[in-house]
């Protein structure tokens, strides 16, 4: 039997029907489509307008439609990991919520926050998990409901954002397929330039910080995108120069969906030629830690996916949390 590696073996998704396009924005803030598509690439986001459908919701959709894919026993799951930085409650653990609507009663369930590279994190962390031998059936489930903490007076953070879920089913494989390497860093020295400025123990919610807009996503957008690029650039180049991957190798990029020209970036730099870059940000925007698993999902759908599929992934979110991941995909994907 070969060394063990966590293989997703299943991917679902949830994304909300409405949408939020940038002829819309641009009647709400001081904004037009040309400026978006051309400095972010964007030109449609999807939002849950829904105020009784938070986090939870959109996580339990992708959930079940994980399981009605992989035909799963929600019995047999025995740990669930919440991705998202748009939990229902500061506690208890979104994960809490999503498997009890699940009916996954033997598992252990907490969340994750580590912003926009929470999906890469909690594979890693469900990665040790099984490699270990502790767990065999795990769910990585990253939900946002980005739109809840958007203010939509403010043109430069408000076209950026979308609000989605993806699902992962996470299980043991001596074949050689599944997570092969992670390379997850955290510079926090970038703490203030992407936060939330209020609403936790540091700063509590008060009639002035609703005043001054402090409960709504604030970025300094500049020093975040040449932090984006060099910290994606250096674990991805990391992870591909380890693992002896050259452009050639690798049969996709996946890179966290923020930014249009950050994803082009480092594409050139990694030197993984444009076809072999996933990219959907023109329909989703930025759904933070959903990026790459909807990203999955889509390639799942579309048939793009083969066993033996060398994959990276690469995020960059607020901590700065980043990284890179190689995998080495599991099954093959029909249409
Ligand atoms: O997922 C977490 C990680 N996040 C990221 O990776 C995001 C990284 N940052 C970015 O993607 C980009 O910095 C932004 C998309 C946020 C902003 O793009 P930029 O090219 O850095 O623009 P900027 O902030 O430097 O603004 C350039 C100009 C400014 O006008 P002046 O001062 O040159 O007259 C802004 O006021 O664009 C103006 N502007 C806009 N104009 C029309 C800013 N937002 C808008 C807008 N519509 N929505």
């Amino acid at each position: 039997m070969g060394k063990i590696h966590a293989a997703i073996t299943g991917v679902g998704a949830y994304l909300p029907d409405y949408v939020l396009t940038n002829d819309e924005l641009s009647r709400m803030v001081d904004t037009n489509d040309e400026w978006i598509t051309t400095r972010v690439g964007i030109k449609e986001r999807r939002i849950e307008k829904d105020p009784n459908r938070p986090a939870s919701y959109m996580g339990i959709k992708a959930v079940e439609n994980l399981f009605a894919r992989t035909k799963t026993n929600p019995e047999e799951i025995d740990l669930v990991i919440c991705a998202t930085s748009t939990p229902d409650h500061i506690f208890p653990a979104t994960a809490a919520i999503i498997a009890e609507a699940c009916s996954i009663k033997n598992a252990l369930c907490f969340d994750i926050q580590a912003a926009c590279s929470g999906f890469l994190a909690a594979y890693t962390i469900a990665s040790n998990f099984i490699e270990s031998g502790q767990k065999k059936k795990i769910l990585v489930v990253s939900t946002e409901k980005m739109s809840y903490m958007v203010d939509y007076t403010d043109r430069s953070t408000c076209p950026l954002f979308g609000d989605g879920a993806g699902a992962l089913l996470i299980e043991p494989n001596d074949e050689g397929y599944g997570l092969i390497d992670s390379e997850m860093l955290t510079d926090g020295a970038g703490v203030p330039y992407l936060e939330m400025k209020a609403g936790g123990s540091a700063k509590p919610a008060s009639h002035e910080s609703v005043d001054a807009h402090e409960h709504f996503v604030y970025q300094e957008g500049k020093v975040v995108f040449k932090h984006a690029v060099t910290n994606m650039c250096k674990t991805t180049a990391d992870v591909m120069a380890r693992n002896n991957l050259t452009g050639e190798d690798v049969k996709w990029l996946i890179p966290h969906q923020a930014n249009l020209r950050i994803i082009e970036a480092v594409g050139q730099r990694v030197e993984v030629p444009t076809e072999k870059i996933f990219i959907n940000i023109q329909k989703y925007g930025n759904t933070s830690s959903a990026t790459v698993p909807i990203c999955l999902w889509e390639m799942q759908n579309n048939g793009q996916l083969k066993k033996g599929d060398k994959i990276v992934c690469t995020t960059f979110g607020a901590g700065f949390t980043f990284g890179a991941i190689y995998i080495n995909w599991a099954y093959d994907t029909e249409k």
